[in-house]
C-alpha cells in the first residue's frame, strides 16, 4: 500500500515538471524519430551477419562480401551522424528547460513574503537554482524518448529473436527479470544516499556562503583555522559517503553483471545444443547472440534512466516544495495602493511574530502628510516591527492599516512598498557603481535628481572627493565606504524617487549627531510634503521631529510634542537621562 501511494505522489510529482515539456513537443518528435531510425538501422546489422556467415562466405563470393561491407559501413556513419544530432537537439532541449525552469523559480521566490526568507538561507536558495534544477531537467529530457526507444528496442529485439528461435525467446524472457533484482535491492540505499548527498552539498554551500559573507567576522576575531577544520569537517563527511554511495553502486552493478553473463551464457549454451542436434544454424545463433547482447546493453540503459529518474524526482520534490508556496497576498488590481498624500493610519493594530508573545498590542496611531514623526522606545521594544508592518513586509494579524485611506493590507505589497522610501539600520548597497546603486529604486532618474538626493543626504561631499565621483564601484562587501558613508548612501538612494512617505529606520545611527540633524534638516525643506517617520535613539534628531511617539510596552505609547514628553514623561526622561 505504502509502495502504491509512494508511486502515486512519484508521478504527481513528475507531472508537475513533465509540463515544462510542451513547449520543446515538436523538437521531441524529431529526437524520438532520430532515435528510432538509429536503432532500426542498428537492429539490421545482425541480420547481415547471419546472411554473412550463412550464404556470403560459405560461397566464398567476394562481390556479396563487398555489398554486405559498403551497407553495413554505411550504416555505421549514418546512425553516428543521427546520433550527434540527437545529441545536440537533447542539449538545446535540456538549455531551454533549464532556462525555463530556473527563471520560473526565481519569479516564484519573489513573490514570496519576506517572512518566508526569514527561515530560508542565500545558500539554499542558489543551491535549488544552480544543482537541483539541472538535476531534474537532465532525466526530463530524457525520458520520454529513451522509455520509447529502450521499449521498441526490447519488443524488436524479442520479437527478432522469436522469429529465429521460439524456444531461446521464452527462455530470455523469463530470465530477463532475473537481471533487474540487484537493483531493486540496492536502489533504497542508494535513494537514501542521494538524498543525504544533496542536503551536505546544500549544507556545504549555506556554509561558504555565510563565511564568505562575515568573512570581516572571522578575520577580526582570527577564527580563520577554525573555519577550515570546519569546512574540510563537511567536505570529508560528503566525500566519505559519496565514497560508501559508490560502493554500493559497484556492487549492485557487479551483481549484475554476473547475473548478466549467467543468463548470456545459459541461452548461449542452449542454442549450441540446439546447433548440435541440427535446430539451428550457426549464423542464426550468431544473429541471436548479438540481439541478446543489445538487450543486455538496453538493461544497462534502463538502470541509468532509472538512476537518473530517481535522483531528478529528489530535486522534484526539493524545488516543487518552493514553487507551491503561498505568494504575498493583496495583488488585486482594483486595490492599487497610489500614495498621493501620505496620511498613515494605524487602526486597532495585534501584531506577533509567533503565537504566544504579542509585539503589538491594540496600537492607534494617526500620522499626517507631511509631519516628522519619530518613534522612540528600548531596543527590542517594536519600532522596526511597527514599520515593517507599514510597509507591508508583514502581514497584521488585526487591525487596519490605511495609506491614504486605502488598507495596506489589500494592496499589492510589491507596488506599495515600490511607493515608500524605507531605510534600514544596516545600509544595503549593490557591488555596482554609486550612481547605479542611487538610481536602483528610480531607474528613470535623472543625473540631477540623482545629485540633488545626495546633496540632501550630505553624501555629495565624500563622493565628491573619491576620483571616479558617482561612478566609483563599491566593489564586494561595498568596502570601500565607512559605514555612516553607506548610511548616507543608503538615504539618497531613498530620496531620489521621492516617496511621499519616507521611514529611516536608526538609518543614521553610524552617523555623527551633526550630519543627523543636518540631513534631518535638508529633507524637510528639500521634501516638505513627504510624510517623515523615523526611529533614533539620539534625543537631538528626536527633538527634530513634529511628534514624539514613545512606545512604552506593548500596548502602551504616547504621543506629543517633543519638547512636551522630554519635560512631562519620567519615563522618557530615565531613557535619555545621559542626554537630557
Ligand atoms: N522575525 C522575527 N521573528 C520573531 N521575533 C522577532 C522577529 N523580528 C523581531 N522579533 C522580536 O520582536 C521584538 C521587536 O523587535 P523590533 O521591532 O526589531 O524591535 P526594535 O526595533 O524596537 O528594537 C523583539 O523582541 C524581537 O526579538
Ligand atoms: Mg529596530
Amino acid at each position: 500500500m505504502g509502495n502504491i501511494s509512494k508511486i502515486k505522489s512519484q508521478i504527481r510529482l513528475a507531472k508537475e515538471f513533465i509540463i515544462y515539456l510542451a513547449p520543446c513537443k515538436r523538437r521531441l518528435l524529431i529526437i524520438i524519430f532520430f532515435s528510432l531510425c538509429a536503432v532500426i538501422m542498428s537492429m539490421l546489422n545482425p541480420f547481415l551477419l547471419k546472411y554473412l556467415i550463412d550464404s556470403v562466405l560459405p560461397a566464398k563470393n567476394i562481390r556479396s562480401l563487398l555489398s554486405v561491407l559498403v551497407i553495413s559501413g554505411s550504416a555505421f556513419t549514418l546512425i553516428s551522424a543521427i546520433k550527434n544530432l540527437r545529441e545536440y537537439l537533447e542539449l538545446k532541449t535540456r538549455h531551454e528547460l533549464l532556462f525555463a525552469l530556473n527563471s520560473r523559480l526565481f519569479s516564484r521566490m519573489q513573490s514570496y513574503p519576506y517572512q518566508w526568507f526569514r527561515s530560508k538561507s542565500a545558500g539554499e536558495m542558489v543551491f535549488k537554482l544552480s544543482s537541483d534544477t539541472s538535476q531534474i531537467v537532465y532525466p526530463l529530457t530524457k525520458i520520454l524518448p529513451h522509455t520509447l526507444i529502450i521499449f521498441f528496442r526490447i519488443s524488436v529485439s524479442f520479437a527478432i529473436i522469436f522469429y529465429f528461435d521460439r524456444m531461446l525467446a521464452v527462455i530470455s524472457i523469463l530470465l530477463a527479470p532475473f537481471l533487474y533484482i540487484p537493483h531493486y535491492i540496492f536502489i533504497r540505499i542508494l535513494e537514501k544516499a542521494w538524498l543525504e548527498s544533496v542536503i551536505l552539498s546544500e549544507n556545504i554551500l549555506n556554509y561558504l556562503q555565510e563565511v564568505f559573507s562575515n568573512i570581516l567576522l572571522v578575520k577580526s576575531s582570527g577564527r580563520e583555522t577554525d573555519h577550515i577544520n570546519e569546512y574540510s569537517r563537511r567536505l570529508k563527511a560528503r566525500m566519505s559517503l559519496e565514497i560508501k554511495t559508490r560502493k554500493t553502486d559497484s556492487l549492485s552493478s557487479f551483481t549484475a553483471d554476473i547475473l548478466n553473463k549467467l543468463v548470456f551464457g545459459i541461452i548461449l549454451g542452449l542454442g549450441l545444443v540446439r546447433i548440435i542436434s541440427g535446430r539451428l544454424s550457426p549464423g542464426t545463433l550468431g544473429a541471436i547472440i548479438t540481439y541478446l547482447a543489445m538487450l543486455m546493453n538496453i538493461h544497462r540503459d534502463i538502470i541509468a534512466l532509472y538512476q537518473n529518474t530517481v535522483q531528478g524526482l529528489i530535486s522534484c520534490a526539493r524545488v516543487s516544495q518552493i514553487l507551491n508556496e503561498k505568494p504575498e497576498t493583496g495583488t488585486a488590481q482594483e486595490a492599487e495602493l497610489k500614495i498621493t498624500k501620505g496620511n498613515i493610519e494605524f487602526k486597532n493594530i495585534d501584531f506577533s511574530y509567533t503565537e504566544n508573545k504579542n509585539i503589538i498590542k491594540n496600537l492607534n496611531l494617526n500620522i499626517k502628510h507631511g509631519n516628522h514623526v519619530a518613534l522612540a522606545g528600548q531596543s527590542g521594544i517594536g519600532k522596526t516591527t511597527l514599520l515593517h508592518l507599514l510597509s507591508g513586509l508583514y502581514e497584521i494579524k488585526s487591525g487596519e492599516i490605511l495609506i491614504d485611506n486605502i488598507p495596506v493590507k489589500k494592496a499589492s505589497a510589491s507596488y506599495s512598498r515600490s511607493q515608500i522610501g524605507y531605510v534600514l539600520q544596516q545600509p544595503l548597497l549593490w557591488n555596482d557603481t554609486i550612481k547605479n546603486n542611487l538610481r536602483y529604486e528610480a531607474p528613470m532618474a535623472s543625473d540631477e535628481e540623482i545629485t540633488a538626493a545626495a546633496r540632501a543626504a550630505c553624501a555629495d561631499i565624500f563622493i565628491n572627493k573619491l576620483p571616479e565621483k558617482y561612478l566609483t564601484h563599491l566593489g564586494g562587501n561595498n568596502g570601500k565606504l565607512s559605514e555612516g558613508e553607506k548610511q548616507k548612501l543608503a538615504i539618497a538612494r531613498a530620496l531620489v524617487k521621492k516617496p511621499k512617505i519616507l521611514l529611516l529606520d536608526e538609518a543614521m545611527s553610524s552617523m555623527d549627531s551633526n550630519s543627523e540633524e543636518k540631513v534631518l534638516e535638508n529633507i524637510r525643506r528639500s521634501y516638505s510634503d513627504m510624510t517623515l517617520l523615523t526611529v533614533s535613539h539620539r534625543l537631538s534628531a528626536l527633538k527634530k521631529a513634529d511628534y514624539v511617539c514613545f512606545m512604552i510596552q506593548n500596548d502602551k505609547m504616547v504621543i506629543d510634542k517633543p519638547e512636551v514628553i522630554t519635560a512631562n514623561n519620567r519615563e522618557f526622561r530615565d531613557l535619555f537621562l545621559g542626554q537630557i
